[in-house]
């Protein structure tokens, strides 16, 4: 949100917003006059984030259920454009910055965050490792594919932004602190990505070791009723 400085009055794009809570905090930012608008794929996060907006009160925030990779934007329309860990599952990550750049004004700005490698981030794949050996065999992941860690590759992102015409683009490291609720972390760990899917249809026994596996695996993480880690990510910035 600094790297972007949404200012009352413009108009600014949230990609990948999920259930909102970037999009809302843009529109905050925004008024009076201005629009933060939420893009998603999923539908059932954008009803999400129409519901959260309705609560919020906030006139100045709108979603859309499109894939940013091909959504027609408005040429020229946007100010900015804003993503918080919500571009790094396009198929064809430059047509999709390309697309995107055309619904910005000349001199507007890119800023987004996406997460660094597993290595860097070692707490986002604990649940995955643990699970790991209760659960059918998962494909290796592939570099630089679709998905979590598809922006891993710093250079490459920075590749990726300049082909598709953005400018004066950087790519640096950002760590922060992060932390989830001890009481919300076994919902979080056993419903997230393939451990989570492959748990659905697990046994109750099955699930009961996988969820001792998992225990153990994040108890180094816990202190004062949260789990803590550092968020290893990019933080990226350019302009149209
Ligand atoms: C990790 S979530 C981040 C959500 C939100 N930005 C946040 O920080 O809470 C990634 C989001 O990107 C969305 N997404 C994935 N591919 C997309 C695409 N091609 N176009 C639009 N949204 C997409 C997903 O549906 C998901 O909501």
């Amino acid at each position: 949100m600094e790297a972007a400085a949404p200012r009352p009055g413009e108009r600014v794009l949230d990609i990948g917003c999920g259930a909102g809570g970037t999009t809302l905090a843009v529109a905050r930012r925004v008024q009076p006059g201005g629009l933060a608008l939420g893009v998603d794929i999923s539908g059932p996060l954008v009803e999400a984030a129409r519901a959260r907006a309705a609560a919020d009160g906030s006139a100045q925030a709108a979603f859309v259920q499109a894939d940013a990779q091909t959504y027609a934007f408005e040429p020229e329309d946007f100010d900015a454009v804003v993503s918080r860990f919500g571009v790094m599952f396009f198929d064809d990550p430059e047509a999709a910055f390309a697309n995107i750049r055309r619904g910005v004004r000349p001199g507007g700005r890119l800023a987004f965050v996406a997460w660094r490698g597993p290595a860097d981030n070692p707490f986002m794949v604990a649940g995955a490792r643990a699970a790991a050996p209760f659960l059918p065999e998962m494909p290796a992941p592939v570099p630089d594919a679709p998905g979590q860690f598809g922006f891993a590759d710093g250079a490459r992102v920075e590749r990726i932004l300049k082909a598709a015409g953005w400018r004066d683009v950087r790519v640096d490291p950002l760590d922060t602190p992060l932390r989830i609720a001890e009481a919300d972390l076994m919902t979080y760990v056993t419903r997230m990505g393939p451990a989570g899917l492959a748990l659905k249809q697990a046994d109750e026994a099955l699930r009961r070791q996988v969820a001792e596996a998992l225990e153990a695996a994040f108890r180094p993480f816990l202190q004062d009723g949260f789990a803590r880690f550092t968020g290893a990510c990019w933080r990226v910035t350019a302009g149209a």
